[in-house]
């Protein structure tokens, strides 16, 4: 019988990476101030969360504040740590209800109290959900990332729980905050720059990339399922040769 391609599954990325790039352009286009793009950018996130079991995405994980993004004027650091904590209480419910399972990556050490007991909240009460896995990289940075698990590989080999002749490419993956989550299938980054900004360094090294002029603002669902599909008719070699 020939295959019904209703039913077949779907050939696209399993686990999708976004750097969302271009909320300050967008706001100054307007006229207005830079977090006004940022809110604007967190309803973005809402339509793709949604868009992706449809796609077959499995796992998102979405670049919402970098090791370097403390280096913003204060104004708009604090304005988004208070975007992330209002977003948290507002969406919670509806994470939970439809089958989201949402994660933290990065270095939690220089987030406000408040913030952290909401991460928790979230993270706990999604923690039975498996239709979607949606991790959000706040505070983080891939070197740090490294950084922070190769102490804690050395404090296991310190310990005597590892020996160094033991240690190879299945074992640091194992100490990163990412360790539960396959690697990214394709990375996109929106707003034209082509530049990974030290977004899942070790994680992302047989990704493919997509870089789109798109301001991050105006990224659709539609936008997604090109790139998922533009990715499905692509030919993943990790470095063998084609048989
Ligand atoms: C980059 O645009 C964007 C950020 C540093 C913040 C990303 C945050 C959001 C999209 C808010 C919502 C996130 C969650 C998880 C609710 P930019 O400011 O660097 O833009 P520019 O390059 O045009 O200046």
């Amino acid at each position: 019988m020939p295959a019904d391609p209703q039913n077949e599954p779907p050939c696209g990325p399993r686990h999708v990476a976004i750097i969302m790039d271009g909320n300050g352009r967008w706001a100054e286009a307007r006229g207005r101030p830079r977090l006004y793009g940022h809110h604007a950018g967190a309803r973005r996130v809402r339509e793709v969360v949604e868009a992706c079991p449809g796609l077959g995405i499995k796992y998102l994980t979405i670049f919402a504040f970098s090791t370097e993004n403390w280096k913003r004027t204060q104004v708009e650091v604090a304005g988004l740590m208070s975007l992330f904590k209002r977003y948290i209480i507002k969406e919670t419910r509806t994470l939970a209800q439809n089958g989201i399972r949402v994660r933290f990556i990065g270095d939690r050490v220089r987030l406000d109290a408040k913030l952290i007991e909401l991460m928790d909240t979230l993270e706990r009460e999604t923690a039975n959900n498996d239709l979607v896995h949606l991790t959000v990289a706040l505070n983080y940075g891939g070197r740090d990332e490294v950084a922070r698990a190769t102490k804690r590989l050395a404090r296991d080999v310190a310990a005597g729980n590892l020996r160094p002749e033991d240690v190879d490419e299945e074992t640091l993956p194992r100490y990163l905050d990412t360790r539960v989550l396959p690697d990214p299938d394709l990375v996109i980054r929106t707003s034209g720059e082509a530049r990974i900004s030290n977004f899942l360094l070790w994680q992302s090294a047989y990704s493919e990339y997509e870089f789109i002029d798109t301001l991050w603002p105006d990224f659709t669902a539609a936008e997604l399922e090109r790139l998922c599909k533009s990715f499905g008719s692509r030919e993943r070699r990790f470095g063998a040769v084609p048989a």
